[in-house]
C-alpha cells in the first residue's frame, strides 16, 4: 500500500508521517516512510542541488530534476519495497510536481502529467493526505519550530522556500484543484490539533482497507 502526503512547506506533514508510522508498525504492519526529493544515493545528491544551491534553476530545469530524483526513488526503492507487501508512506509525490511546478511556476499541466507518469513508472498513491493550511500561517509555524524571529534572514529558507507568498498561494489554489472530483484525497485542517489530524487519517485508512478488502492493492492496482 502506498499513502501519500502533501501540503506547502510548513503543513505538518512530517508529524503526522512519523505518527501515522508508529500506529500501523504498533498494529503489526512492515511500514517504510521516505521523503522526495531524495531517499537513494543519486536523488539525495539531486536533493541538494534543488533545495540547497543557492544558484538559478530554469522551471522546466527544476521540473526535471524532481522527476530524475523520483525515478531514482521509485525504481530504486519503492517498487522493490511494495513487491515486499510493505506499506510505504511518503512524503510528498508527483502531487508537489503538479503543485510547485505547475500551478506555482506554470508550466503546462499536460506535460507534467507525461512527465509525472514517467517519472513514477505509473504508480498511483492509494491514498493521498493534503494538509491544508494559508501560507502565511505556514510561515509562522515554520519560524516558531526554528524559534527565529519573523524578520528573517534570506538565508534561512532553502531555495524553494525563498520563492514568495505569492508562489505559495499559487501551490495551495493548484492543490485545491488537484483535491476536486478525485477521491483518492483525503482534505485535512493542518490548524486542528496533531492528535486529532492523526484520529482522522486513522479513520480513513480503516474505511478504505474495508472498501479494498485488503492492505496489499499494489499487485492487482491499475499502475
Ligand atoms: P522539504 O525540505 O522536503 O520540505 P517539506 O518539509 O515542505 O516537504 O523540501 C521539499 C521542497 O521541494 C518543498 O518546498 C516542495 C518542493 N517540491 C517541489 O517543488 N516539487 C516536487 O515535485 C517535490 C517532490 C517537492
Amino acid at each position: 500500500m502506498l499513502i501519500t502526503f502533501e501540503g506547502i512547506d510548513g503543513a505538518g506533514k512530517s508529524t503526522q508521517v512519523k505518527k501515522l508510522k508508529k500506529y500501523l508498525m504498533e498494529k503489526g504492519h512492515d511500514v517504510i516512510t521516505l521523503r522526495e526529493p531524495g531517499g537513494t544515493v543519486v536523488a539525495e545528491k539531486i536533493r541538494d542541488l534543488l533545495l540547497e544551491s543557492k544558484h538559478d534553476i530554469t522551471p522546466v530545469g527544476e521540473l526535471l530534476l524532481f522527476s530524475a530524483s523520483r525515478a531514482e526513488l521509485v525504481q530504486n526503492v519503492i517498487l522493490p519495497e511494495l513487491k515486499r507487501n510493505k506499506v510505504v508512506i511518503l512524503d510528498r509525490f508527483y502531487d508537489s510536481t503538479t503543485a510547485y511546478q505547475g500551478y506555482g511556476r506554470g508550466l503546462e499541466l499536460q506535460l507534467l502529467q507525461q512527465i509525472n507518469a514517467i517519472a513514477s513508472f505509473g504508480l498511483q498513491p492509494d491514498c493521498t493526505f493534503f494538509l491544508d493550511i494559508s501560507p502565511e500561517d505556514a510561515l509562522i509555524r515554520k519560524f516558531s519550530e526554528k524559534s527565529l524571529p519573523l524578520a528573517f534572514e534570506e538565508s534561512e529558507l532553502d531555495r524553494m522556500e525563498s520563492s514568495g507568498l505569492a508562489f505559495y498561494q499559487k501551490v495551495r489554489k493548484g492543490y485545491m484543484k488537484l483535491l476536486e472530483n478525485n477521491e483518492r484525497f483525503v482534505l485535512l485542517n493542518a490548524g486542528d490539533e496533531p492528535q486529532a489530524i492523526h484520529d482522522r487519517i486513522i479513520q480513513k485508512l480503516a474505511s478504505l482497507c474495508k472498501n479494498t478488502a485488503s492492505t496489499e492493492p499494489a499487485k492487482n492496482r491499475k499502475q
